[in-house]
């Protein structure tokens, strides 16, 4: 009994930081996603403002990629997960959330249609929806995300 009591004991301060460390998890989760997109979207940026060289293949790849993530990172911001270490959200993402599910909804579509012209491969046609794309990130950024 004594050995029980002393396990249950033990587990209680363990339990807490489990707690802790899923929140942290799910920053990390979240910000792992928009590193992933930042990453991918910033040879596509290059390339549109002819920084390098047009290539059709690689745009496209990444454009399906930003199309695939897109719909990710929305599941890390749970509730208690604001004011987390390293968290660059803003309180508005819990408190603002009609205008906030609409920009996830509005990048969602809108990197699907990217992925889908992109497949043409001409850079002009091309050119449309990738401003829409880059806009919707700004648009959030500015009213959700702290500057770094
Ligand atoms: C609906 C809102 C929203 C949209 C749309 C959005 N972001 Fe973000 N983004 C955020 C928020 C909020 C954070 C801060 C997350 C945090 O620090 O917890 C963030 C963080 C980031 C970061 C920093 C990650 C880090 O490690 O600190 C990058 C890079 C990024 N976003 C890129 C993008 C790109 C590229 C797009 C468009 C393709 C995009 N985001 C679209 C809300 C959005």
């Amino acid at each position: 009994m004594l050995a029980v009591g002393a396990v249950l004991a033990a587990s209680f301060p363990a339990q807490a930081e489990d707690k802790a460390s899923d929140a942290e998890k799910a920053v990390e989760y979240r910000k792992g996603v928009f590193t992933a997109m930042g990453y991918n979207i910033k040879p596509m940026a290059a390339m549109m403002k002819g920084k390098i060289a047009w290539d059709s293949e690689e745009f496209a790849m990444r454009a399906q990629r930003i199309a695939d993530l897109a719909d990710m990172p929305w599941e890390g911001f749970q509730e208690g997960t604001s004011n987390i270490a390293h968290s660059h959200a803003l309180d508005a993402v819990w408190e603002d959330t009609d205008k906030f599910r609409k920009l996830r909804e509005d990048l969602v579509e809108q990197s699907a249609e990217l992925a889908e012209v992109a497949q043409g491969g001409d850079r002009k046609a091309v050119a449309p929806a990738f401003k829409k794309v880059g806009k919707t990130c700004k648009s959030c950024h500015d009213d959700f995300k702290e500057e770094d």
